[in-house]
């Protein structure tokens, strides 16, 4: 090649105004906002070197713009690639807010559509940096269309490859129905938000005062909308996080997740275990401690660690090998079940059975949350989200019995006929129709209104109903439980359980798909 002939200088020389596009100045203007630049971000987020742009130089799409202007940049807001995390190939798009306010206009959406299509093809997880305005104004319907593509490449890869949208500024108006329908949400807290009209509007169309972050911060959608799911303070722990994150699921709907190698150091008898639930059934405990005395050394990520919290959910270690973890936790509202933690183990339960990650449920669950409140709003449909999301998934299913397994919580919490695999009991279990106070009081209820000490009749009742019914034998004499165990060995069990069904495999009679309560 004639190095200087003219095209080789015109190489160079877009070289060096692209060098100009991406100047201090742009890097100074995120940084003031707390912010990292495009780039900055993939840089952190890909294996060093590891990261080819592809696009770099498109520029907006050539047509008349009748309001306001479009600049004509490369790139068009928006970096594209592909590259090793961890050693493994991601795909991964980063909208660049100092181009246009990183808005979506026809260039930038064909090419997060490109990158998408490329990752279904390779199948191979894809990460979204969202940082945008949303729809650019200027573009018109043509950039709607643009996100109406990227909706639906994201439907139609959901359950096939990982994607996950890391919000790290603006996401607003139907924009934010990108990242709503990947499999989860990760938010920097104080510098990214998403709403659908933002506090402007609010303001004009329902006379309401609110921040930016009141309406659809970090926080806000962590704790009480769910939307996401994980949150962290700055953007280099975010992408650590995420990084790490990764390291827990497989690329794609036929692979199964990465293998670490097992350091040995996690005994499979585990005497503190019979130590942590109360004798007193009354007595709240935290289950994260018994799912850190199971899993691995430091394994368990937990998802959505803010929302719902009588729920737990999220991913761990076993021997190296990624499990899901479903359990209830006695700490919050005595582990019940309600509308958001229903929704949430549902959607939980289901990322591991299309992305073939084993479920071990942990069960303490006193039963449905009742009430007006949660009647009037769906408790019902929603409860019935976890029913469906338990049965439907093939993978394998453990679940053990800490202690309540009460009524239909009993049944939604992967038992046996549902579809569990293995059900083991602690021996402080109570596997009954309902709790004791509710049964005497239904049974006995004559008896408790003519005796002459209703208190001490319902005590001595409500012992015997404890030893007669509520307790994990009968359950484990008609086989509606494998075994009572040992809380030492549960790891050894579990191990030992999840070995064996290593190579299950369900045949699901063909159907378009089914009918899950909405
Ligand atoms: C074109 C946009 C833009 C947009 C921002 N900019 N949003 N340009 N289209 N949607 C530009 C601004 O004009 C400005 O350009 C630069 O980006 C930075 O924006 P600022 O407003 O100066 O930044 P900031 O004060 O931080 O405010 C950020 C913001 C605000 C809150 C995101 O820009 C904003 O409200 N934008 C509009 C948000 C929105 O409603 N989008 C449409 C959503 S509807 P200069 O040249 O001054 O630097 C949607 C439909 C999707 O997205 C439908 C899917 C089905």
């Amino acid at each position: 090649m004639d190095l200087s002939g003219k095209s080789y200088k015109a190489f160079i020389e877009r070289q060096e105004a692209l060098k100009k596009q991406y100047s201090p100045k742009q890097a100074e203007k995120q940084h003031s906002k707390g912010k990292l630049t495009a780039h900055e971000r993939i840089s952190l987020l890909f294996d060093s070197g590891t990261f080819e742009e592809i696009y770099t130089y498109v520029t907006p799409a050539d047509q008349p713009v009748e309001f306001g202007k479009v600049e004509r940049t490369f790139g068009d807001g928006v970096i594209v690639g592909h590259g090793k995390v961890n050693g493994r190939l991601v795909f991964a798009y980063a909208q660049d807010f100092t181009i246009m306010g990183g808005s979506l206009g026809v260039v930038h959406a064909k090419k997060i559509a490109k990158i998408q299509e490329m990752a279904l093809k390779m199948g191979s997880p894809i990460i979204g940096i969202m940082d945008s305005g949303g729809a650019r104004i200027q573009e018109g319907v043509a950039s709607l269309s643009g996100y109406a593509t990227i909706f639906h490449n994201i439907i139609h890869s959901s359950g096939i490859i990982p994607q996950i949208s890391v919000i790290m500024g603006p996401a607003a108006g139907g924009a934010v129905y990108s990242p709503a329908l990947t499999d989860f949400v990760f938010m920097v807290n104080h510098t990214s938000y998403m709403f659908v009209t933002g506090p402007n509007v609010v303001k004009e169309v329902l006379n309401e005062d609110v921040t930016f972050e009141q309406l659809g911060g970090a926080e806000i959608h962590a704790s009480k909308s769910g939307v996401a799911h994980m949150i962290y303070d700055d953007e280099e722990n975010t992408i650590l996080a995420l990084k790490k994150f990764l390291s827990y699921l497989p690329s794609n709907n036929v692979e199964n997740p990465p293998v670490m190698a097992d350091d040995g150091s996690c005994s499979d008898i585990n005497e503190k275990l019979r130590d942590i639930v109360p004798d007193d059934p009354n007595k709240a405990y935290d289950v994260k401690d018994v799912i850190n005395n199971i899993v691995d050394r430091n394994s368990f990520f937990e998802t959505a660690e803010l929302f719902a919290q009588s729920l737990v959910t999220g991913f761990a270690k076993l021997k190296g090998k990624t499990i899901g973890i479903v359990a209830n936790q006695p700490k919050v509202l005595a582990g019940v079940l309600d509308i958001d933690s229903s929704t949430k183990g549902a959607r939980f339960i289901r990322f591991c059975d299309a992305f073939n990650i084993p479920i071990l449920t942990l069960e303490d669950v006193p039963g449905f949350l009742p009430g007006v409140d949660q009647e009037h709003s769906g408790i019902i449909r929603h409860g019935a989200k976890m029913l469906f999301a338990y049965a439907e998934a093939t993978v394998p299913k453990i679940t053990v019995i800490l202690r309540k397994a009460y009524g239909g919580a009993f049944i939604v919490m992967n038992s046996k006929n549902l579809g569990g695999d293995f059900s083991f009991a602690w021996p402080s279990a109570e596997i009954a129709v309902m709790g004791p106070d509710g049964a005497v009081a239904i049974l006995y209820r004559k008896e408790l209104a003519v005796s002459k000490n209703p208190a001490e009749l319902k005590k001595q009742l409500v012992k015997k109903y404890r030893d007669k019914i509520a307790n994990p034998f009968i359950a484990d004499e008609s086989g509606y439980i494998d075994e009572v165990i040992d809380p030492a060995v549960t790891r050894k069990k579990i191990v030992s359980a999840f070995n064996a069904l290593s190579n299950k495999w369900v045949k699901v009679p063909s159907r378009k798909h089914g009918n899950m309560p909405l």
